[in-house]
Formats: C-alpha cells, structure tokens, sequence
C-alpha cells in the first residue's frame, strides 16, 4: 500500500504518512516517530516484550511485530545498475567486496563492456588526463605504456579489471533499458529490458528492484549536427563516437565538423592520411596545455614510460602510489583556475592566449575568430590540442569559422557559398548532454524526462529530488568541469554501498532526496557558480545541453566534493520503513555479530586485525 511522504517538505521530518496502510496493519498507518495518523490523544506508549502494543503520546494503539532477527541482519536487496562502463564496472567490484545479500544485475546495451572506451575509437582518441589518475585506486596498472593513455589503451585495462575481478556475472550484455516505474506499493523499480535489439517479441521483459542506479554515462548519447542536407551525402559519414574503422582516410578530402575534445583529438591524428582537410570550427576555444604538465614530457607533451620506469612501478608500489598522488594533487589543485579572477585563472589565460597566438601565426587571420575573448579558460573543458592548432595552419587546411550553409550528396556549401567536394564527413559535434534520460523513468506521476525542459534542479551529482530508490552516477551538479572521473565514479560508488547497507539493515523501504533540500542545493550551488568561469558566455556541455542555460557542474573543487561524499547526509531524505516502525529493526535485541562469529569485543580493537571471535582464549594467569 502506498506511503505518501508528506506533502511539506520543509516540516517533515522522516517517514510522515497520512492515511495509510503500513505492512499489513490494515487500518493505520504510522510515521518513523510512531505516530498515526496524525492523530494525538495525548498517551502515552507501551513497550512489551511481543511488540509495541501500547500507546504513544499522540497515537492510539498500534502493534508492530518484533523483527525476531538479530539487529544488522542484512535483508536481501536488489540492485539494477544501468551500464558497465567506469562506473559499472566500479561498482560490480566494491559491490561484490562490501556488500552481503545483494543480487546485482547490470544491463549494458552494447556487446562489449567500457563504456566510453569501448565506443569511441576515433583516430587521436585519447585520455587528456595522465593514465595514472584514471584508473582505480584499488587495481592501479604499473605498465600504461604512455603518460596520456589511447582509447583501445583504456578500454583494455576496464576489459582486464572486469574479466580478473569475475564481474562478468553480473552483466548482462546486448540488453537495452527502455523504461523504468517505481512502484510506491511494492517499494519496487519495474524495469523494462529490451534484449538483442528486441529482434523477437520474447526478447522484452521487466526485471525488479529495489534501488535503480543509472551509471548510463552522460557522454554516451552521441548526436548528428544539425545542417541541412547532412543526410543527403553519399560518401561514409562518421561520428567520432560511432566510427568505423573500415574507412579509409588516405588520401581522401575530408570534411570535420566541431572543434570540441573530439575534434581537437581527430584533426591532428589525420593530416599526414588525408590530402585535404576542410574543419568547421565555428565558436572561439581556449587550446590550453596538456594537464599535469610538471610530468609531463617536454612542453607538457605525451611520452612513452620506458620499460625501467614500469619495472620500478611494478617492483615498488609505494613509489607508484606516490608517484600517482603527486600528479593527482597537480590535477586538484587547478580549481583554483576556474575561479574567476584568481591568479591561477589570469595565469592560464595569459599562457593559453600566448600560446594560441604563437600556434596560429601562420595563419594569423584565424586569431581573431578562434581565440575567446569573453569567456576564460574552462568555461568550455579545457582542450589540451596537442598538433590541433599546428593541423589547422597547414597548407591543406581550410578552417571555416561560420555555420556551413548545406552538405550535398558529395561535399558541402561552405559559408560563402561556395562549393567543395569531399569525400568524407566526420562530425565531432558530441553528445546530448541535457541530462535528459533516453527513456521514461516514472515515479509518482512524474516522467523524469519531462524535468529536464527548463532548468534543473540537482542534489550532489548523484540524484533527483523526490524519486526513490534511484541514484545517477555523473549526474547534474557533479564534479563534471575538471580533473579525472575515476575517482569520483569511486566515490559516488562509496557512497551508495553505505546507503545501501543502511537500506538493508534498517529495513528502509524508500528514501528520496527532499526536494526542499534540493531547491537549497540547487541556489547555492547557481550562486557560487557565478564566481567561476563556467558560467561565462561559452558553448559548453556544462550547461545541461544548451548554451543559454546555467552550468550544472559542482560548485567546488574536487576536494571538496570527495569530501562531500564521505558521509551521506540521511537529513537530506525522507525516509521510509518497511515494518512502519524505523526502530524495530532493533530486532531479537541480539546484533548479528552475536551469531556470526565475529569478535564479541571488538571494541578493545581486533587481534591481528581480523574481527573474528578468538578460538580459544589465554588459560587464567595469577
Ligand atoms: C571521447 C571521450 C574522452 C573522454 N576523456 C576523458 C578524460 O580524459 N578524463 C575523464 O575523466 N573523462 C573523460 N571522458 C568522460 C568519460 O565518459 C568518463 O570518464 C567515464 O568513462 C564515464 O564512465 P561511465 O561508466 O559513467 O559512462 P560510460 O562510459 O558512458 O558508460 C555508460 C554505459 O551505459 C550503457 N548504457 C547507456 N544507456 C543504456 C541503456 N538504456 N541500457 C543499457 N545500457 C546503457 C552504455 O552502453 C555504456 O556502456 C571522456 C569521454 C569521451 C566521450
Ligand atoms: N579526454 C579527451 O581528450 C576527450 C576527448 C573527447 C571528448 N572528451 C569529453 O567529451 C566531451 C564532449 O566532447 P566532444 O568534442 O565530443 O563534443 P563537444 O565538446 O560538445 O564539441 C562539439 C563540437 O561540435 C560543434 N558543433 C555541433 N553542432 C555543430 C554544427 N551544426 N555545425 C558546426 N559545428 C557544430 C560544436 O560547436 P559549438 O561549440 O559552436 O556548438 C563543438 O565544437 C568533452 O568535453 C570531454 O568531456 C574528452
């Protein structure tokens, strides 16, 4: 039966209920406090050793069963998890390691694990952040061949983690979500699958749980730019998240539409293939250095780490791990840049416009449409270009700095109205990031897809005021702007196995972010945001998928959300319990570790760490 959370968000307190059935008690309902209803009569309330059988202060007479179970028994939870990428494959692993009685089950639309790194294999495609801080903390790779690490790289070493973890089992692979319902009744998420492309009628079905977690990526929707007659061109036209490598680029005359990451990564991988190369580039971009350049090769570049170097991660993890924390700490500390007016962010400005004005000087005239003037450095991601700038000078290089009027069946209409003939179209013009969800996620009435039209409201990155049971990994208002996403994938998982184990053991049946709390949230987090340069007059996927719209990155620096994360913040939910009482999961009055062999004192600390009861104990001494 449903429990409605109270209508008012600011007052209530946990688990409110108004006129409703909890768990079999047909005619009354109670809150967390043990109230009904709403209703006071002024007595008070009775314990006795069968249940709570007498009455509270302002209730009458409720009885709730003892749970007969030992206090931390863990009840069996289910966890549908939405994608196998970074974040998928994160969270199998610590799942498996700190979470008992979970059933988990991933579906992951593609044939292949990886995410981002299993789709993007784009000529240049490549991590901009060093290979050390992108991998995780609990399995580190001593042997990355570069500093800055390939796609086919990256993806390996997911394949690697996942395969030599045995995480495999949890995936199910090829099958497509397409919907999702809470079930207010059954504390449930009904979610509907669709499997093999849905090739027969069999192949959808829906599944149940009771926390659905979407870790689909906000960089996994790819999308065509919108010019008239893209669809009209003959030749092989590609994006750079869905490229085939059959096409072959040598001496071709290619057209490459956007000058984003992707574009800033693909142009300088194809100028020695290509005979002429045509590049739409049609907003200013700050082309900065390469992240973590004080370890970096020469001029911040790329190098390949000699097989000395690997032995010595490999033979010395403490070196490794302080090798990788220095340069995690160069990448943490650049928030200093996104903050308007700080030393750091004139400094890299300076730098990035020397630089640019350098690299262009070949073609001078692109100064002028290719270098911001009203926006600084991170408003749009930062975009190491390393040979971008050098690529777009040379002679075979036409840059076109303004909308294309119209692509024909073989080439396109530049600006000027003139006609060129290609043979290739690439786009690199991203991904829907409006954070929109691809398929209806219902909860209450409510279709999330229908939120996402006008400006959002967040809570951490990690969630949606008022729909239970769900988590997002990589949500709005995340740590989205900066540095690597490994460790926050870490992090949101942390944070939703603590939350998990509370579910289970505190027998909670729902809990939603208050959207109270979220609208606080959410007027903070637009209020700082306007001290950084996010919220400059730049193009930039920060903005929830449109350029006017305000930037739903995290209003702090990395730190400071790792930080953030460490705890739950449970006075942030509404909260609701299975049995209407949130204490009966007191139980038998025993705690689980009374059964389960566990060390009956490991309050005077663990012998030999372990939190196991000793077997025997020293005979008596005099
Ligand atoms: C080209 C590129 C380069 C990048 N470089 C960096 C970088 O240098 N540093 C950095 O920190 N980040 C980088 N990123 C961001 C990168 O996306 C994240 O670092 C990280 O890989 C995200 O992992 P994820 O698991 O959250 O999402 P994803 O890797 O996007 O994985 C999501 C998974 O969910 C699956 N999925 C989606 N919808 C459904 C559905 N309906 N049903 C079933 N499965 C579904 C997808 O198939 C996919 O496998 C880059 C992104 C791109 C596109
Ligand atoms: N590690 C890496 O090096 C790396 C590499 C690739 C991607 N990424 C991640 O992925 C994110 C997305 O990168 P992305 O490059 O794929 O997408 P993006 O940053 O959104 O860039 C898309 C580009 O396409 C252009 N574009 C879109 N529609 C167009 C049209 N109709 N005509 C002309 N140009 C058009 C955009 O121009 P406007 O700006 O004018 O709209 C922009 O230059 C990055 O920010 C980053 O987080 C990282």
């Amino acid at each position: 039966m449903a429990i409605p959370l109270s209508e008012k968000p600011d007052e209530q307190d946990i688990g409110h209920r108004h006129g409703h059935q909890v768990n079999g008690h047909a005619d009354e309902s109670v809150n967390g406090h043990g109230q009904v209803n709403g209703i006071s009569n002024g007595t008070t309330s009775l314990i006795n050793g069968n249940g709570l059988t007498g009455h509270l202060d302002d209730g009458p007479a409720i009885e709730i069963p003892i749970r007969e179970t030992p206090m931390g028994t863990t009840r069996p939870f289910k966890v549908i998890f939405m994608g196998m990428g970074a974040s998928g494959i994160n969270f199998a692993y610590k799942l498996s390691r700190e979470l008992e009685n979970v059933e988990l089950t991933i579906y992951e639309k593609n044939d292949e694990i990886g995410g981002t790194w299993f789709e993007n294999k784009y000529p240049g495609c490549a991590c901009d952040i060093p290979s050390v801080c992108y991998q995780y903390s609990w399995q580190r790779k001593p042997d990355w061949t570069h500093y800055y690490s390939g796609s086919k790289e990256i993806w390996e070493y997911f394949k690697q983690v996942s395969d030599s973890n045995q995480l495999g089992k949890y995936v199910k692979l090829k099958h497509r979500i397409v919907r999702a319902e809470w079930l207010d009744d059954e504390g449930k998420w009904k979610v509907t699958v669709v499997r093999n492309n849905g090739r027969d009628p069999d192949d959808t079905f829906d599944d149940y749980a009771d926390l659905f977690i979407h870790g689909g990526g906000v960089l996994n929707n790819w999308k065509w730019p919108e010019i008239k007659g893209l669809s009209s061109f003959e030749g092989p036209r590609l994006h750079t998240a869905n490229w085939d490598e059959k096409v072959d680029l040598h001496g071709k005359k290619v057209l490459v539409i956007g000058a984003g990451s992707s574009g800033v990564q693909v142009v300088p991988a194809i100028i020695d293939q290509v005979d002429r190369l045509f590049v739409v580039a049609r907003s200013p971009t700050w082309i900065t250095a390469g992240f973590a350049p004080a370890y970096a090769g020469p001029n911040g570049a790329n190098f390949a780490y000699s097989e000395a170097t690997k032995q010595r991660f490999r033979d010395d993890p403490t070196f490794y791990l302080w090798y990788c924390k220095a340069i995690e700490s160069e990448l943490s500390v650049r928030f200093k840049m996104i903050v308007l007016d700080t030393p750091e962010n004139k400094e890299a400005r300076a730098f990035s416009l020397q630089e640019m004005r350098r690299k262009l000087a070949r073609k001078p005239e692109l100064m002028d449409k290719l270098i911001p003037t009203d926006f600084g450095v991170g408003c749009r991601r930062p975009t190491p270009g390393n040979g971008f700038l050098e690529a777009l000078t040379h002679d075979k290089t036409t840059v076109l700095t303004e909308n294309l009027q119209e692509i024909t069946p073989n080439g396109f209409i530049g600006p000027d109205g003139q006609h060129h003939e290609v043979d290739v179209v690439i786009c690199a013009t991203g991904f829907d990031t409006s954070f929109r969800p691809q398929f209806p996620i219902i909860s209450n009435g409510r279709n999330l897809q229908d939120e996402y039209a006008s400006d959002l409201v967040g809570y951490l990155g990690l969630s949606v005021p008022e729909v239970p049971n769900y988590f997002i990994f990589v949500g709005p208002y995340g740590p989205l702007g900066h540095g690597s996403l490994v460790p926050m994938v870490e992090a949101y998982t942390n944070y939703v196995v603590q939350v998990i184990k509370k579910m289970q053991v505190e027998d909670i049946k729902k809990i939603q972010v208050k959207r109270s709390v979220a609208q606080d949230f959410t007027r903070h987090a637009d209020r700082y945001l306007k001290r950084t340069v996010w919220s400059g007059p730049c193009s930039s996927w920060f903005k929830a998928g449109s350029v006017s719209r305000k930037p739903v990155c995290w209003p702090g620096s990395r730190i400071h959300y790792l930080s953030m994360l460490q705890t739950p913040r449970y006075e942030d939910f509404d909260l609701e319990y299975l049995s209407g009482s949130r204490f009966n999961f007191l139980g038998n009055g025993f705690h689980a570790r009374e059964y389960d062999g566990r060390d009956l004192t490991w309050y005077y600390s663990l012998l030999d760490g372990q939190d196991k009861q000793p077997e025997s104990f020293p005979p008596p001494l005099y």
